[in-house]
């Protein structure tokens, strides 16, 4: 089977977030403006997921979504098969996606005020989500040695509020495209049993993950805290599924469950989108070769661009990713002000990012490249990125 990933298709005026919020959301204005910020990819999603939806379109009738038994099964399979890790039917609950989870868990494992541990630089809407529904984010900022992220146990062990109640993990980290040993992961694990923290393990990126490295979910590395311990996954990110709004928390501990459960009931927070549930399901059981071309085209775009910024930009820096194909560069070494590098990327190279200070602590002078794009997109991009540059070049 061949995939056609280099295949340009236009997305403006479509409700796509990516194109026609990018004037409101990243400052860039210009006709020619290429969106490489929110996290959804350029490519259409595999043809299996396309077949489904648009057999449901075709008998016409979009009412309400029951029986889930089968979208429940092909999560157990793909965890299964992906990722060694036997998941029972009984412990999945659908969720309006990721975030919604992350809310629903807020709710139901704080009280109001009371903190959620993040580790920034992080995914912007972890902070908005713990303070969408009235808790406190309590931050741990990442340590960053030779190129790669690490959670600092220790000073968390040392600054942590008395009232925190949970912490909110990435694994893989957006955007440092870290993938977590077991042995961080088990240190985190023990560190939440200790204190009697709820962990609640964002492994949305857990199938974009690049060769030579591997995603070991929280609950296989530390199962002794399975009666604390609530994973989020989707297929969203895995297969440009975004827009369906469909993910999947699993929790293994009958009473967390009944406590999850409790807090989505009361908005409802666990119902099925008739569409995401249907692509999901198909993805799920079908998409798996799409995803095998797919990572060493995304592989090929990421080394290209760390390249070609590494020789544009004196003093610039893309993060070594092993997940996600979000790059994560470092304008540090250019002695540019955060405003001046913002100035650059968005007017003069009049690339749509995700600025680095909406990540928290830690991304003062960086920027967030989605290259989930045609390969054409990538290069054009590190082009611009010169030409916005050259003159650091001397
Ligand atoms: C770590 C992480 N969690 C959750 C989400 C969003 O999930 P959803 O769209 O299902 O709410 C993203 C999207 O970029 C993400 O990076």
């Amino acid at each position: 089977m061949t995939f056609d990933f280099d295949r340009v298709i236009d997305r403006r005026g479509t409700h796509a977030a990516k194109y026609d919020m990018m004037a409101a959301r990243t400052g860039v204005t210009a006709p020619d403006g290429i969106p490489m910020w929110v996290a959804d990819m350029e490519f259409a999603a595999p043809e299996p997921v396309r077949a489904r939806l648009a057999r449901a379109i075709e008998h016409g009738v979009l009412g309400y979504y029951g029986d889930d038994a089968g979208w429940r099964a092909s999560i157990v399979d793909w965890m299964g098969a992906r990722h060694g890790w036997a998941v029972d039917p009984d412990w999945i609950t659908p969720s309006a996606g990721v975030c919604a989870a992350l809310g629903i868990a807020a709710q139901a494992f704080a009280e109001p005020g009371e903190g959620v541990v993040i580790f920034p630089p992080v995914y912007h809407m972890f902070a908005a989500m713990i303070r969408f529904a009235g808790r406190r984010p309590v931050e741990c900022p990442l340590v960053e040695t030779q190129g790669r992220y690490a959670m600092d146990v220790d000073r968390l062990a040392d600054t942590l509020p008395a009232d925190a109640r949970v912490v909110f993990l990435c694994s893989p980290h957006n955007p440092g495209g870290t993938v977590w040993r077991p042995d961080e992961l088990r240190a985190l694990a023990a560190f939440c049993a200790e204190r009697g923290l709820i962990l609640v393990s964002d492994e949305v990126w857990h199938d974009l993950v690049f060769d030579g490295a591997r995603h070991t979910p929280t609950a296989i590395a530390a199962p002794e805290i399975a009666d604390r311990l609530i994973t989020c996954a989707a297929p969203s990110k895995t297969f440009n599924l975004a827009g369906g709004q469909t993910a999947e928390v699993i929790i293994a501990d009958a009473d967390l469950r009944r406590r999850y459960r409790a807090a989505a009931n009361a908005t409802h927070g666990a119902s099925c989108n008739l569409f995401g549930m249907l692509a999901a399901e198909a993805a799920y059981r079908e998409g798996a070769p799409w995803l095998g071309a797919l990572l060493p085209y995304l592989a090929r775009n990421r080394d290209l661009f760390a390249a070609g910024v590494a020789e544009a930009i004196p003093g610039a820096r893309a993060m070594a990713l092993d997940a996600t194909y979000l790059a994560w560069v470092d304008f540090a070494g250019t002695g540019l002000s955060a405003d001046e590098i913002a100035a650059r990327i968005t007017q003069r190279a009049r690339i749509g990012v995700n600025a680095g200070p909406s990540f928290g602590p830690g991304g003062e002078t960086r920027a967030r490249f989605n290259l989930a794009c045609p390969r054409a997109t990538v290069e054009e991009a590190v082009s611009r990125l010169a030409d916005a540059f050259a003159d650091l070049r001397g």
